[in-house]
């Protein structure tokens, strides 16, 4: 039988972080597919060992766990990406792109971002937590002074108020989707289309910063495994990890 996302979802008034509780149910051996949703998170986490900011009822707070009868999972948070936005455009009829490896971005700002974590044993995967975080009915006075110029709300892209349930009934059969063509191996679709909705094209400049380093090269796309490639004067690099951004 296929794995169903979105068959059971737990819902939390507020806990610590979803990716926390997915992974505690995980370990307790909750089925693949069990979604959980907070209305606030005390401690959301980020990439890069940042926080979520995580305010009552104002953002999607969800995690899904999953567990990928696949060894390699770089392409997993790629997969989960077009899952989102292709999600987000049906229902608002918005442009949503993205911007490697877990952003979603609308008029480039940020109005989501993932978080996948994993647990192996040897080269199997045990589990993945598929974090989503989505700012839905923020306005702008809502978020922290610090991220107010690069953060945007669903409500302040669509001028309307936005239902959570709304949202995330679209997710699922977009997730299912998404995630059957990864295990299926349909490797060349999900780089094929996460390079079609990315916020940068081909030949681009742009900056990487990569562990403190900079690197500035022309965007040429993402290789078979998800890695952004980059033309730098010292030839082709690419590069797993990163923040990436347009060089001005
Ligand atoms: C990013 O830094 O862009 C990723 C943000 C991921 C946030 C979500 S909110 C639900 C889940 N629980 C967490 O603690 N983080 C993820």
């Amino acid at each position: 039988m296929k794995m169903k996302v979105g068959g059971k979802v737990i819902y939390f008034s507020t806990l610590s972080s979803t990716n926390d509780v997915a992974r505690e149910l995980a370990l307790q051996g909750e089925a693949e597919g069990t979604v959980i949703v907070a209305d606030e998170q005390t401690k959301g986490r980020g990439t890069k060992g940042r926080s979520w900011f995580s305010a009552a009822s104002l953002g999607l707070y969800a995690s899904i766990i999953l567990r990928p009868k696949r060894a390699e999972l770089s392409l997993l948070p790629l997969a989960m990406g077009l899952a989102c936005r292709e999600a987000l455009e049906k229902t608002y009829a918005l442009k949503v792109a993205l911007k490697w490896p877990n952003d979603l971005i609308i008029n480039n700002k940020k109005v989501g971002g993932l978080l996948l974590e994993s647990s192996f044993s040897g080269t199997r995967p045990i589990y993945a937590i598929f974090g989503l975080g989505l700012n839905l009915n923020h306005e702008a006075n809502d978020f922290p002074e610090e991220l107010r110029d690069g953060a945007i709300s669903l409500r302040q892209a669509c001028g309307r108020k936005i239902n959570r349930e709304e949202i995330l009934d679209q997710l699922w059969p977009k997730i299912n989707f998404w995630y059957q063509a990864f295990l299926d191996g349909q490797d060349e679709m999900i780089i094929n289309s996460f390079e079609v909705h990315h916020i940068f094209s081909k030949g681009e400049e742009i900056r990487i910063n990569f562990k403190g380093q900079e690197i500035i090269g022309l965007f040429d796309g993402f290789s078979p495994d998800g890695a952004l490639v980059l033309v730098t004067l010292q030839g082709r690099r690419q590069v797993t990890t990163g923040e990436v951004s347009l060089k001005k």
